[in-house]
């Protein structure tokens, strides 16, 4: 397989998707999808994502430090696929106000992890990876707290995964895996 990713058919890494929200120093809230995302470790709680430093999302977490990832549904899907492009990336979307971080959340969003940035390590051609210490994690209350594990990822509104250019997959039916 080719080492470009954008050549990947099938992608061997497939990549949750998110909405990350951050906001420049004069407080204009931003919000892009991102799908490079990871946690990269538990004492603090810290997680990454990849991002391109030329953009605003990258310059708005250098400018203020702080940002959100809002884990959406796959019923956003194609919201989000149009989204870098729409006239109004808000359009359909509402801001609730942040608690630990002054970066609002993603209503419409079923999970949301307020951060502050840890540090950005820089990569070749502009690339950057930008781990943030999560200070509070929000969920929706409908459905997360009882029922069956199947049914609490259900509530969570199947999350999705980026494949490849234009290709995406929701989260499969959750089972339990059998130890070894
Ligand atoms: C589903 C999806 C996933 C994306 N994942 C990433 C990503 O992981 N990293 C990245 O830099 N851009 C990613 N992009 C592209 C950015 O969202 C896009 O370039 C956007 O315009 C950046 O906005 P900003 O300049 O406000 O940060 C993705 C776009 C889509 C639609």
């Amino acid at each position: 397989m080719p080492l470009d990713k954008w050549q990947w058919s099938p992608s061997p890494l497939p990549g949750q998707v998110v909405l990350v929200t951050s906001r420049d120093s004069g407080g204009v809230v931003g919000i892009a999808p991102k799908s490079w995302l990871s946690v990269a470790a538990m004492t603090p709680l810290t997680i990454g994502f990849g991002c391109a430093l030329s953009h605003q999302t990258a310059r708005n977490v250098r400018d203020t430090g702080e940002f959100v990832v809002n884990v959406p549904g796959a019923d956003l899907a194609e919201t989000i696929w149009a989204m870098p492009e729409a006239a109004d990336r808000w359009a359909g979307l509402t801001r609730l106000p942040g608690v630990a971080v002054e970066v609002p959340s993603v209503l419409e969003c079923a999970a949301h992890l307020e951060c502050v940035c840890d540090r950005i390590v820089e990569f070749h051609e502009g690339e950057v990876f930008i781990f943030g210490t999560v200070l509070r994690i929000a969920v929706v209350e409908q459905g997360l707290a009882g029922g069956d594990t199947a049914g609490r990822y259900a509530a969570l509104g199947h999350p999705f995964f980026f494949l490849e250019n234009g290709w995406c997959a929701p989260l499969g039916e959750p089972r339990r895996a059998s130890h070894p």
